[in-house]
């Protein structure tokens, strides 16, 4: 598969995906999709509670489902939603999974008839500056 061809099934499985976000609450519905080195690709919604704190993302519940799954590590990731970008709690769960050089694919998208979609992608690398490594915690 190109990386084009990746690119484009990611953000198509993280559409889908963000149709099943549960955000009675935000009503800010959030798609993810991941591929695992094994390349099988793994998908997420934001899943929010009456406890608000209790939330979870759509990255990291594609993450951890990808994880759960027996992927060690993670390739490229995208995220779909109205001006999308990973949080700061899911950029540090990204960096503990993906390689420096793996992709964030952020999709500004919107279900609306005739709305056009921007993407942008950004290096893992870039995520955060000067981040808390998992080497630093022992790894
Ligand atoms: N959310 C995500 O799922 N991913 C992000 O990168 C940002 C925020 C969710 C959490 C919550 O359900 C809703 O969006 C509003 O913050």
């Amino acid at each position: 598969m190109t990386k084009k061809a990746i690119f484009n099934k990611l953000i198509e499985l993280a559409k889908k995906a963000q149709k099943n976000a549960y955000c009675p609450y935000s009503r800010y519905p959030v798609g993810a999709a991941v591929m695992g080195m094994s390349g099988k690709i793994y998908t997420g919604c934001n899943v929010e509670n009456a406890s608000f704190g209790l939330s979870i993302c759509a990255e990291r519940a594609a993450i951890f489902k990808a994880v759960s799954m027996g992927e060690k590590k993670i390739k490229d990731i995208c995220v779909v939603a109205k001006s999308a970008t990973p949080c700061g709690a899911c950029r540090q769960v990204i960096l503990e999974f993906a390689d420096k050089d793996s992709n964030v694919i952020c999709v500004d998208w919107q279900p609306i008839e005739g709305k056009k979609e921007k993407i942008t992608v950004i290096k893992v690398k870039k995520l955060i500056y000067k981040p808390f490594n998992p080497s630093q915690a022992g790894l």
